[in-house]
């Protein structure tokens, strides 16, 4: 979809949880604004597989800054909904329950946050993207034109992330253990030293827990087309 003249260009930044409905709704919002969509916790999924990959996983526990080594070379990028970790095509192996599992722990690294801040403030620059994360509203850019904090009950967001196990077909965990791995998560982003989730005091927040996606995505839509036309 082609941007039309006069308008203004925008970065929209959308955090919240897990499974609170970031991604499904940047999605399908940067699609209708004609926008370019990116997805920083595939990022923060695929240096978590590189350290798995590379079996250094256990030496960066021991001493944190080792993860260094981990990016000087790194690349990471994006082609529509594919996502690229060193030029290979690593878009269902970020999803894997290991990388689930450690990808906390190596989101809450200095170094790691440090360079893909720099590398997410890079894809940003010509404005016209709609990025989700943890952290967008507040550290990446706080001065996003619209910032958006998405929630939703933790039991709900379980039943979510059920959803979306058994239309994979794969093996279905207990939902009550679904809904404690939710709030551990949670808990780890929100209580780690660097960048924590949390609302900026600009940012509208929505919760999603009785609403459709289709009108997450109007609310927020609606807000993005004010902001552009120059109304709000
Ligand atoms: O959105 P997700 O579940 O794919 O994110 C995976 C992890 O990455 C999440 O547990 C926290 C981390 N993350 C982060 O720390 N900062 C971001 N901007 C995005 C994700």
């Amino acid at each position: 979809m082609k941007q039309e003249i006069g308008k203004k260009r925008i970065i929209i930044a959308i955090d919240g949880p897990a499974a609170s409905g970031k991604s499904t709704t940047a999605r399908r919002l940067a699609r209708q604004l004609g926008y370019t969509y990116i997805d920083t916790g595939a990022m923060y999924r695929s240096v978590t597989l590189k350290a798995l990959q590379k079996g250094v996983l256990e030496d960066v526990r021991r001493s944190p800054e080792s993860v260094s080594a981990l990016l000087d070379d790194i690349t990471i990028s994006f082609d529509g909904d594919l996502v690229f970790l060193d030029g290979r095509d690593v878009t269902a192996e970020i999803r894997d329950n290991r990388v689930s599992r450690e990808v906390s722990f190596i989101s809450s690294l200095k170094p790691v946050r440090e360079r893909l801040r720099e590398m997410q403030q890079e894809l940003g620059r010509q404005r016209a993207v709609v990025m989700d994360g943890r952290d967008i509203g507040t550290v990446v850019f706080p001065d996003a034109e619209l910032k958006i904090f998405l929630v939703a009950e933790p039991r709900e967001r379980a039943k979510r992330r059920y959803a979306e196990l058994l239309a994979k077909g794969g093996e279905l965990p207990d939902i009550d253990l679904l809904e404690d791995e939710i709030k551990e998560r949670d808990r780890a982003d929100a209580e780690r030293e660097h960048a924590p989730l949390k609302k900026h005091p600009e940012a509208v927040e929505i919760d999603t827990s009785e609403l459709t996606i289709e009108r997450q995505v109007e609310m927020v839509y609606n807000l993005a087309l004010e902001i552009e036309k120059g109304s709000r």
